[in-house]
């Protein structure tokens, strides 16, 4: 579900034999769209602005290779054996060097939870807070992965509204207020704060504190989701909402934007009562995140000049980041968007009329991919909207991928004008009999 998926959507099987037989949650699932388009848009003819993964080729992959044989050599029993449910200490410690980077001084390595990336924190905290019906509000659009876990748990989302300097702490007390008026339990606030996925946007220093407020007025939880905090392209960092307040937040951070993530491993910081039932839940879920991931994470940040790399990082994302902005004003001066300070995304706004998800196909077969809006809300919003992502491919192919991109919505609004219509059916991707994009 996350964005760096790796397998094409399951087919809907007809004829189950066990339908009828799936707990309700299991009836709630869809599968996302990002997903839904993997399959195409990972061939290499096709410039993909679609997946959020990060660009790995200039790790040092052999000098990696040579300290985890050594680390292998030395305790692989450890390595190779279940560890604690809360992870390893050693990690647990590591992590908190990290966190003081975003002004979080006050966290002890008890404090902390590993976890199987973020995705598996976002699990366990909806896990532990929902009960079906239960109300998560969330920013708009969303991150595609947490809707997928409300979904799961059967939690109604109810989006807040954010704008430019991000969340906008109006329409989350709005939100709570008119929530508690209809007898629903709010349960927590998600929001991604740095660098947001899909918007690109990141709440401002002002607000922070006044988000904070309304959260311990209406003692609602926040759900700080942080995994790209330190990839702000000119080294610049935010406080953490955790940083001013340790009562109300869960902070959750990941390495699989700044260092990488196919090992799966994020972290979580929570008040006690919180940790806690996390710990429970993490040990029912999976008994504990794996040993030998969280040893190469360590081994990692124990040998490497780990700040050195993510600036590098930063470098790479920022040309990228300037090349799609600059293709942009060159080929799609008529959208609009806001650049991004860091991260990987830019949230674009097409012409009134047109529909992302319909012109998917279109795009694909002109050899771009990219995530309809539609895929980032429950309710079928977003068509107006595409987001693309300039983490993975190369400035030369994001420059190429916006020009074939401007081809596509050129011929588009042509159409759009010729006809008054946007086109093609408006096909729920949510509804299962929703065949999938008819790429070629
Ligand atoms: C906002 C956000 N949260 C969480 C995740 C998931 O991260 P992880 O790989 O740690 O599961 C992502 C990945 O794209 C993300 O963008």
């Amino acid at each position: 579900m996350a964005d760096s998926i790796s397998s094409p959507t399951p087919r809907v099987i007809r004829n189950d034999p066990w339908y009828g037989s799936y707990a309700a949650r299991a009836e709630t699932m869809r599968a996302s769209e990002i997903r839904a388009l993997f399959a195409v848009a990972s061939r290499p003819e096709v410039v993909s602005l679609a997946g959020g993964m990060p660009y790995l080729d200039y790790m040092p992959f052999g000098q990696i290779a040579d300290l985890i044989a050594k680390m292998m050599r030395e305790k692989g029993d450890v390595a190779w054996q279940y560890g604690l449910a809360q992870g390893d200490p050693h990690l647990r410690e590591d992590v908190l060097q990290i966190m003081q980077l975003e002004n979080i001084v006050d966290v002890q390595p008890d404090d902390v939870v590993i976890t199987n990336g973020s995705q598996n924190a976002l699990d366990l905290i909806t896990r532990i807070m929902c009960d079906p019906g239960d109300v998560v509000l969330s920013e708009a659009p969303n991150y595609v992965g947490a809707l997928g876990v409300f979904q799961s748990f059967q939690v109604d989302v109810v989006n807040v509204q954010l704008d430019s300097h991000g969340l906008i702490p109006e329409s989350f007390e709005e939100a709570v207020k008119e929530q508690r008026r209809l007898g629903k339990k709010v349960k927590f606030l998600y929001t991604v704060p740095n660098f947001h996925n899909p918007a690109g946007v990141t709440l401002s220093v002002e607000r922070r504190p006044k988000i904070l407020d309304i959260a311990r007025r209406y003692h609602v939880l926040i759900v700080e989701d942080n995994p790209y905090g330190l990839l702000g392209f000119d080294g610049q960092t935010y406080p953490a909402l955790r940083s001013m307040d340790a009562e109300n937040v869960v902070y959750l951070s990941s390495f699989s934007k700044i260092i990488a993530p196919g090992m799966r491993i994020a972290w979580m910081v929570a008040p006690p009562g919180i940790r806690q039932k996390l710990v429970l839940a993490n040990e029912a879920s999976v008994l504990c995140p794996p040993n030998m991931s969280q040893f190469t994470i360590t081994t990692y940040l124990d040998n490497f000049d780990w700040k050195k790399q993510i600036n590098e990082y930063r470098g790479m994302y920022k040309k990228r980041c300037d090349t799609m902005d600059a293709a942009l004003h060159e080929y799609l001066p008529y959208c609009s968007w806001n650049k991004p300070m860091g991260g990987f995304y830019i949230w674009l706004k097409i012409p009134a009329g047109l529909d992302s998800r319909a012109m998917l196909p279109r795009a694909v077969t002109a050899k771009v991919a990219y995530v309809a809006g539609t895929g980032f809300y429950m309710n079928g919003e977003g068509k107006d909207h595409m987001r693309l992502s300039f983490c993975y491919p190369t400035p030369e192919r994001i420059h190429e991928g916006i020009r074939r991109l401007s081809t596509v919505i050129d011929a588009e609004r042509e159409t759009t004008q010729l006809f008054a219509t946007s086109g093609k059916p408006d096909n729920d991707p949510r509804d299962p009999e929703y065949p999938g994009p008819d790429v070629p």
